[in-house]
């Protein structure tokens, strides 16, 4: 019906509820929000019991942007909410910093997709915390051990970090500086978060995450506020590990938001490394980024990310150990790994993970079929194997670029050298 027959049968049963719904979502798809909303509050109203009623004042918020209506009209009936509005809802809370719902929110969508595949919304709504994350769950922390390969990183981040927190009172007898930040880059999937997970786990540190991201979007006006308060708490609960995940965001942010809170918020971070002395005592940041050539480069300045280290793609040693680590708890027969390493050259931790998740599932299937528990065997992997892709190439590519014109003071001097041995 169009909109015209329905305010004229409204205007004959102003008390008909559903008809009033109707006229909203006739106006919403028209693309006349603000006269939708207006019947949607009517009909809410009017009868806030109906489900369809919350429907669609939710569908309005999601019209106009209006994150706090949405919230409003959804989240007390998020049980009977479908995937789609869930993860509208999920956002909305996180974007009005209601980070608890949103969390809730998201639980519930994982309990409709047990796998759920949208990162970008996970990153959004479980990584929403600009604010410290809880404190790790009770289960095993990764350490240096969970980690494949990247032998002398390890050893550079344990002076770099795992010392200095452990034994702050000989490198001070040595006249060594403490704190100051480790800036981690290279391609995606390589194990930037987990070198820094492990780091942490291998100290005993705290680890918090925080991503610029999502303080400079859910705290907008407040960020540097938010920002300070992180510091501040990871001082106070030292030793401590700041995680600055995708840290070249607070860079590209300066150039999207010229008015001025990136800049602020830049400043702010780096106020805060500088921390004034030995406040930052028991405090390591770290950085991690797929862009180093977009990273601000007041940030890399001494006491700030003056360490910038490359995590390239395992070589084949590593390989070997990470698809070891990635079967170590499942079923198999006598596999030889050796054997793939050499045909998954510049594959990444995570393609390396991806495809022991292809050849697992090829193993369930035919358990599933049979009844049957059987071994990952070896020809599961092989086959796996012509159907993940690696997904370094395009990163290397750009590197390779940045390294050709745009490597001043040698700043990608060690993925040069990748690249000639590779
Ligand atoms: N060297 C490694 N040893 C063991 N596991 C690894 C290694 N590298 C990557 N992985 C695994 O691959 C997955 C992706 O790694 P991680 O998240 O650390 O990559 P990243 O470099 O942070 O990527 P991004 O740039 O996309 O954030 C993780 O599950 C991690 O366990
Ligand atoms: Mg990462």
């Amino acid at each position: 019906m169009s909109v015209v027959a329905l305010r004229e049968a409204l205007a004959l049963a102003p008390e008909n509820v559903p008809l009033r719904v109707l006229l909203a979502r006739e106006l919403l798809a028209v693309d006349r929000a603000d006269a939708a909303l207006i019947e949607a509050r009517a009909a809410f109203a009017a009868d806030p019991a109906r489900r369809d009623t919350r429907e669609v004042l939710g569908a309005c918020g999601l019209s106009l942007g209006d994150d706090a209506l949405v919230v409003e009209a959804w989240f007390a009936v998020r049980d009977q909410l479908a995937a789609t509005s869930l993860r509208a809802l999920a956002v909305s809370c996180a974007r009005t910093g209601r980070l608890a719902e949103s969390r809730e929110v998201y639980a519930l969508i994982a309990e409709q997709e047990p796998v759920v595949h949208d990162l970008a919304l996970r990153r959004t709504v479980v990584g929403a915390a600009p604010a410290p994350a809880p404190e790790r769950p009770p289960e095993r922390r990764p350490t240096f051990a969970d980690v494949g390969g990247l032998e002398s990183l390890k050893e550079r981040l344990r002076m770099d970090i795992v010392y200095p927190l452990q034994r702050p009172d000989l490198f001070r007898a040595y006249g060594k500086k403490l704190g100051g930040g480790v800036l981690l880059y290279g391609p995606p999937g390589c194990g930037k978060t987990h070198l820094a997970q492990a780091a942490a786990g291998e100290s005993g540190a705290r680890f918090v995450v925080v991503e610029i991201q999502a303080v400079l979007e859910m705290w907008l006006g407040e960020s540097e506020k938010r920002l300070h308060e992180v510091f501040e708490e990871a001082r106070a609960k030292s030793p401590s590990i700041l995680f600055f995940d995708e840290v070249e965001a607070i860079g590209a942010a300066r150039h999207q938001l010229r008015h001025g809170p990136g800049r602020r918020l830049v400043n702010q971070l780096l106020a805060e490394m500088d921390g004034a002395g030995a406040k930052n005592d028991g405090l390591l940041v770290i950085g991690a980024t797929n862009a180093p050539w977009d990273v601000d480069p007041a940030l890399r300045r001494p006491g700030r990310f003056d360490r910038v280290v490359f995590v390239p793609p395992p070589d084949p040693g590593a390989r070997e150990t990470i698809l070891q680590l990635a079967l170590r708890d499942r079923p198999t027969e006598k596999l030889d790994l050796r054997s793939l390493v050499g045909r998954t050259h510049r594959w990444s931790g995570a393609d390396l993970n991806h495809l022991v998740d292809a050849a697992s599932e090829r193993a369930l299937a035919e358990a599933l079929r049979s009844g049957k528990l059987r071994p990952i065997t070896q020809s599961d992997l092989v086959a796996a194997i012509d159907r993940v892709r690696p997904t370094t190439g395009e990163w290397l590519a750009a590197a390779k670029r940045y390294v050709s014109y745009a490597n001043q003071a040698g700043l990608y001097d060690d993925v040069a050298a990748y690249l000639r041995e590779d």
